[in-house]
């Protein structure tokens, strides 16, 4: 665990610090592209205090040519803070010159992204494609952290593959550069979304590097939280998914690390929550309608949908008000479909 890592009533930490620049909650929100656009990020920090939170990645190329609609999708609110912004890409003079654009933009720190298993992304090596080539991790994370003076963070899976799990080669490489975080996904990216649960390898990477781990992956309640943080030492939490599911995430696992007891959440405030939503992605939507979305009501109808295969999993119908969602064909029918789940039975 790291030095600045401040430990709580339950044994395990509740807040870590990257340099300067204090993580509390020690609890972050993932990256997920398509997903933690501003309107999703909005929603999850109106439910109370998150440690960080991070824009979907984007192309170095696309942002060091300074094309309109990458710099969108890595904007963030003023108010936004620490809000990290996530590149990708294999060429390291070109994501230094992304990461300065960025910094110039406001972001509180830069990420590295080493862990996207698409195979668009890795085609062109960057992404998890990276794990392979420690020299170039080496040479990116170098020529970012001289082009920065914001914290840089590197996120990566535990490997490419089950035969080389080499997280902890590669994090201590990249903090050996100047990366002062690393978040791991217990995933290879052989695993790409299943695969079995395995935290050796985010425990050695803790073991190895002086810098702050965030551990990732499948973290969606009290009991998957512990056992990250148990058994690997981590000094934070990531959440992707589970945030989908249940946007009060940060706040209850806030609670529960302080000792104090779960905050429950009914129907209502969830239904009020997606409400709001909706709202806040149809405004960014028709903000950006002569961008590359298209119709403001096709995009949030999309956003919705995604973001329902999760959030309406708890639901209690056994998933027939979630299909029906998912099967809307216009906005409004979906409205009125997300209106008759949270409907008080008759
Ligand atoms: C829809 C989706 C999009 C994702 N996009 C990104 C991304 O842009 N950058 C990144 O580093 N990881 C991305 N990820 C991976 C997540 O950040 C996270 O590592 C992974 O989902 C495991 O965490 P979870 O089990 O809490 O979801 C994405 C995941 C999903 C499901």
């Amino acid at each position: 665990m790291h030095a600045n890592t401040v430990i709580g009533p339950r044994g395990l930490p509740i807040s870590f610090q990257v340099r300067d620049l204090r993580v509390e909650p020690g609890l972050v929100l993932a990256p997920m592209e398509g997903v933690t656009d501003l309107a999703f990020r909005r929603l999850v920090r109106a439910m109370g205090p998150v440690g960080m939170t991070w824009t979907e990645f984007v192309p170095g190329e696309g942002i060091a040519r300074g094309e309109e609609r990458w710099l969108r999708m890595a904007a963030f609110d003023p108010d936004e803070r620490p809000v990290v912004v996530q590149v990708y890409g294999r060429r390291p003079e070109v994501l230094a010159e992304a990461a300065r654009l960025m910094q110039d933009q406001g972001c509180s720190a830069i990420d590295i992204n080493m862990g996207c298993p698409s195979k668009k992304v890795c085609a062109h090596s960057g992404g998890s494609a990276l794990m392979k080539e420690p020299q170039l991790v080496a040479e990116i994370v170098r020529a970012v952290r001289a082009a920065v003076q914001v914290p840089l963070l590197v996120k990566m899976r535990a490997g490419f593959d089950h035969q080389a799990r080499n997280a902890p080669e590669i994090a201590w490489i990249a903090q050996e550069e100047g990366a002062e975080a690393v978040t791991v996904h217990w995933r290879t990216r052989a695993d790409l979304f299943s695969g079995q649960r395995e935290l050796e390898t985010i425990a050695a990477v803790v073991d190895r590097l002086r810098v702050p781990v965030i551990g990732n992956g499948d973290v969606v309640d009290v009991q998957s939280a512990e056992s990250m943080l148990r058994q690997t030492g981590c000094d934070g939490l990531m959440v992707g998914r589970g945030a989908m599911r249940n946007p009060w995430i940060f706040v209850q696992l806030a609670a529960w690390l302080r000792g104090e007891p779960l905050p429950r959440i009914d129907s209502a405030q969830r239904h009020q929550a997606l409400l709001r939503y909706l709202d806040s992605c149809q405004e960014q939507f028709s903000q950006s309608s002569r961008g590359r979305h298209g119709d403001p009501d096709r995009a949030t109808l999309g956003r919705l949908k995604q973001l329902c295969k999760h959030f309406l999993d708890d639901e209690s119908d056994g998933g027939e008000a979630r299909t029906a969602v998912l099967r809307s064909e216009t906005l409004a029918e979906a409205r009125s479909r997300v209106a008759e789940c949270f409907a008080p039975a008759s």
